[in-house]
């Protein structure tokens, strides 16, 4: 009998990761206030795939090669852990959801879940989805014939906000919009205003600021349980994400969620559910204003496709252009730009070591413009997403939504959602920045169009 000897990788390189001393206190902590992005990227550029600095007392390593991300986020997964700060901030938001649970809990809640993101069950939501964003249209109707601006940031919020919404909770969710949507607002500012400036105490003080937190939050918490507790008193399966959720018991021991971590896990989907797909559109539009052959080119794909009417599930195999602009968009603007794990024991990665107890920070937005992956990275080229130029790259050159066990569960569905969108307001309108808007980004919990991205209503149909 042969052996084959499996070299274990090697976990013993002494050599520490170049990077930015900083300040001798809080290290890089205020070049990250003022600008994440270009902290984010002139490191990597100027020390390499592995880069190491402190954020305050914290030592954290920026892996920008995709086989480095690949380690973190696949290979090597159970050594990088979400016992980070800014997973324990999202969870005072969205409380112990998919997103910031670990281990077996995650594990089980996990399996529950994912029958509800099947694609057929994704594609029986495309049709609300084009309903919401055409009542969309018809509200912009009045505002594109005063030639007035709207603020397409808010826009592409509320939408997504509805969109999610009703896969969660049907039609029913209807008013609640604006309360959830408003109470969002508020935690979504505090909680990035709170990690810049490590105010990381939990909001239990008797002052304004903290006060609004909490009223915020318990005005998000009360609505998600009232969605519930109606439902548990209604009919049985609906067909939306929570009666699946509802319905959904475990392999092993039959049991179905409590009432606390439906509540949980729904709150989880309209917070990871919405901001990001919302921003990604707020860019497609910007975008597609600076490159007029682009959207020359998708507004003919329309054309062909679709003619004028509304698009169906079955029509997104065909809107492949389309699907190119989304994917162009997000490698240039992740709405999730970077994330970051804590290192539970000592690792290699690109030759370096990352020691235990330190942190790891993987940038989207950083591996998305490696030169070495990408040709004139600064540019917007949707042909990049061809299927072919696609397959000529590593897994994780590209990875919007994560990769690995924790890969974003709602991808599929915010494909479809944004393809959908894209074709509906393309074939009606041609948003417009008004004149003397700057565009940059904004990096907040995910990255925007910087003041709302204002633009006018130019009528394709005029
Ligand atoms: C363009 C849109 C979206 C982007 C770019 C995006 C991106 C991501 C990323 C990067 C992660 C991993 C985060 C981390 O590890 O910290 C994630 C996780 C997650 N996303 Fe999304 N997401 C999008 C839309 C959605 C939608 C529409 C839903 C639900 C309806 C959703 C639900 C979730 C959930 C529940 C998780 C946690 C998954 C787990 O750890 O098991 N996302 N998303």
């Amino acid at each position: 009998m042969t052996t084959t000897a499996v070299r274990s990788p090697d976990t013993t390189s002494s050599r520490i990761a170049p990077g930015p001393r900083g300040h001798l206190l809080w290290g890089v902590l205020l070049e990250a206030r003022r600008d994440v992005l270009g902290l984010l990227l002139g490191t990597a550029r100027q020390y390499g795939d592995v880069a190491r600095y402190r954020v305050g007392p914290m030592t954290s390593h920026l892996i920008s090669h995709p086989d480095g991300v690949r380690r973190v986020l696949q290979d090597h997964v159970e050594n990088y852990t979400k016992d980070h700060i800014s997973y324990r901030l999202v969870s005072r938001v969205a409380g112990n959801g998919l997103l910031t649970s670990q281990g077996s809990f995650w594990l089980r809640q996990r399996r529950l879940a994912q029958p509800a993101f099947h694609r057929q069950r994704i594609s029986a939501m495309a049709e609300g989805m084009t309903r919401a964003t055409a009542a969309m249209l018809e509200r912009w109707a009045a505002p594109a014939a005063r030639g007035e601006p709207v603020t397409m940031v808010e826009e592409m919020m509320r939408l997504t906000l509805t969109i999610v919404g009703e896969a969660l909770f049907g039609a029913s969710v209807g008013d609640k919009v604006a309360v959830v949507g408003g109470a969002f607002n508020v935690l979504s500012e505090q909680t990035t205003t709170r990690f810049r400036t490590l105010r990381l105490l939990p909001p239990v003080l008797p002052t304004r600021y903290d006060r609004e937190f909490r009223a915020a939050s318990r005005a998000l918490r009360s609505t998600v349980m009232d969605l519930i507790t109606e439902r548990r008193q209604g009919d049985g399966d609906r067909g939306d994400l929570l009666s699946m959720l509802m319905l959904a018991r475990d392999e092993e021991t039959g049991e179905a969620m409590t009432d606390e971590q439906l509540r949980d896990e729904v709150l989880t989907m309209l917070v990871a559910g919405h901001e990001t797909t919302a921003t990604t559109m707020s860019w497609v539009w910007a975008l597609l204003e600076q490159h007029p052959h682009v959207e020359a080119k998708l507004h003919a794909e329309l054309d062909a496709v679709l003619g004028g009417r509304l698009p169906t599930a079955g029509d997104v195999p065909q809107l492949g252009y389309t699907r190119m602009v989304v994917e162009e968009a997000m490698r240039l603007y992740p709405p999730a730009y970077v994330y970051s794990r804590a290192v539970k024991e000592d690792d290699v990665i690109g030759g370096f070591r990352i020691p235990g107890g330190t942190m790891v920070d993987v940038s989207p937005y950083v591996t998305h413009r490696h030169p070495d992956f990408w040709e004139r990275p600064d540019e917007f080229l949707p042909e990049r997403f061809s299927p072919e130029a696609a397959a000529q790259r590593p897994r994780y050159a590209y990875f919007p939504f994560s990769g690995g066990p924790r890969q974003c569960i709602g991808n599929g569905f915010a494909m479809m959602e944004a393809q959908l969108i894209l074709a509906t307001v393309a074939q009606r309108y041609r948003p417009r920045c008004v004149p003397g808007h700057v565009l940059a980004p904004e990096p907040l919990i995910t990255l925007r169009p910087k003041g709302g991205l204002p633009m006018n209503l130019e009528s394709r149909t005029a």
